[in-house]
């Protein structure tokens, strides 16, 4: 049996990744013979689920920095060897709405806790698991807060309600990132949400049939 395939779906708050991700997977599902396993980051998994209510509750204000970076490694600890591990060894596609560079862009360049750390911490908890694909859904933080604002159906989190410069920090993280790192594929998702979703189809497809 061949290993599966690992996409990571990465970007600020409001970039529309999980929009985009949600209007794929019937059409994922057909290109898909051996599986398709779409999750997400913190969560996925009832302990790390747990772990994200705890990270996310807008009542936990006195969370340090680095408390809130080791919670978000537990619990893609949890969700990789209980979850994503296993769909890869049966040779499913798995899609996953953030993985370690969202580490790297909020806990990293966000908070300042420093990028050297994070991707060492990063490489402990995955064994240095990296995706095959990483689609990085680009906005500028006005447009992805704004986006945030109108979106009634959407939980706010703990992280939403940073002011806007903590926002561009993690933006100007992603796009040094995606400067570093052949896997890592930029999106404007400051386009209109329909071009968005062809423009990472097309990504994806290219990718199953190399
Ligand atoms: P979501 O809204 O995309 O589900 O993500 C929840 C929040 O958690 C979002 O603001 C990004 C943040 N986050 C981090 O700060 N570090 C991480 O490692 C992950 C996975 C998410």
């Amino acid at each position: 049996m061949t290993r599966g395939l690992l996409i990571s779906f990465e970007g600020p708050d409001g970039a529309g990744k999980t929009s985009v991700l949600n209007a794929l997977v019937p059409r994922l599902a057909d290109l898909c013979s051996d599986g398709l396993t779409v999750t997400r980051e913190p969560g996925g998994v009832a302990i790390s689920e747990k772990i994200r209510e705890l990270i996310l509750d807008v009542e936990h204000t006195a969370m340090d920095d680095k408390t809130e970076l080791l919670l978000y490694i537990a619990a893609r600890r949890q969700h990789l060897v209980e979850k994503v591990l296993p769909a890869i060894g049966k040779g499913e596609l798995v899609l996953m709405d953030r993985f370690i560079d969202s580490s790297v862009a909020y806990q990293g360049y966000g908070r300042g806790l420093g990028v050297d750390g994070v991707r060492w911490l990063n490489n402990f908890t995955t064994d240095g698991l990296v995706p095959d694909l990483t689609l990085y859904f680009d906005v500028p933080s006005e447009l992805g807060l704004a986006r945030i604002e109108q979106n009634s159906d959407r939980e706010v989190n703990r992280l939403d309600l940073e002011r806007l410069d903590m926002h561009q920090r993690v933006r100007a993280g992603y796009q040094a990132i995606a400067k570093q790192e052949k896997r890592i594929v930029t999106i404007d998702a400051s386009q209109p949400l329909p071009e968005v979703i062809e423009e990472t189809y097309l990504h994806i497809k290219e990718l199953l049939e190399r």
